[in-house]
């Protein structure tokens, strides 16, 4: 008896690991890159000092992100349902979807591959990179009220 209920409870445990919850897992990763252009926007409006090497630190891992972001992984089907903003339009047009995720990483890829020199140099590039973040949210995401 007590040999079957470990066994049982070790089931549930491997369970709860493989099935980690995709909402929770793709808001943490909107966590980060909010956090990570939260970042940079404070150098672009000077509230921060640009320093070259912290900015391209913060590129880098905005693109270490952005690179993790599987669309089928963490909108998978039924995901739509729960504490999750994710707006239906994202299961109606996946493919648009995704190019919107491939297109940001491509600008993020670009900004790492000629880090920015001076402030403006990141201001013209954090307004690309930010305006993929509003473009993506405008279609694929729900106003929280
Ligand atoms: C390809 C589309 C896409 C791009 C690009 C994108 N997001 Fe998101 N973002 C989403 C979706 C969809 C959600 C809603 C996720 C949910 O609630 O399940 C979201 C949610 C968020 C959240 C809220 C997370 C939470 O805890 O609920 C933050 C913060 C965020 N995004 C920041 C950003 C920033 C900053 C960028 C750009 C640097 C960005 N996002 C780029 C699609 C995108």
């Amino acid at each position: 008896m007590r040999k079957l209920v470990i066994a049982i409870s070790l089931l549930a445990f491997a369970g709860s690991a493989a099935y980690a919850d995709p909402i929770k897992d793709r808001q943490a990763l909107m966590k980060e890159r909010g956090k990570l252009a939260g970042q940079l926007s404070k150098v672009v409006k000077g509230e921060e000092a640009f320093d070259a090497a912290a900015v391209l630190t913060a590129l880098q891992a905005l693109q270490a992100n952005a690179e993790k972001f599987d669309a089928e992984k963490l909108f998978p089907a039924g995901s739509d349902k729960g504490d999750t903003t994710a707006a239906p339009k994202i299961w109606e047009d996946m493919s648009g979807f995704k190019a919107a995720g491939d297109k940001f990483l491509a600008d993020v890829k670009a900004a790492v591959a000629s880090p920015p020199g001076d402030v403006d140099a990141l201001k013209a590039q954090f307004n690309t990179i930010g305006g993929d973040c509003g473009a993506c949210h405008q279609t694929y995401r729900m106003k929280k009220s």
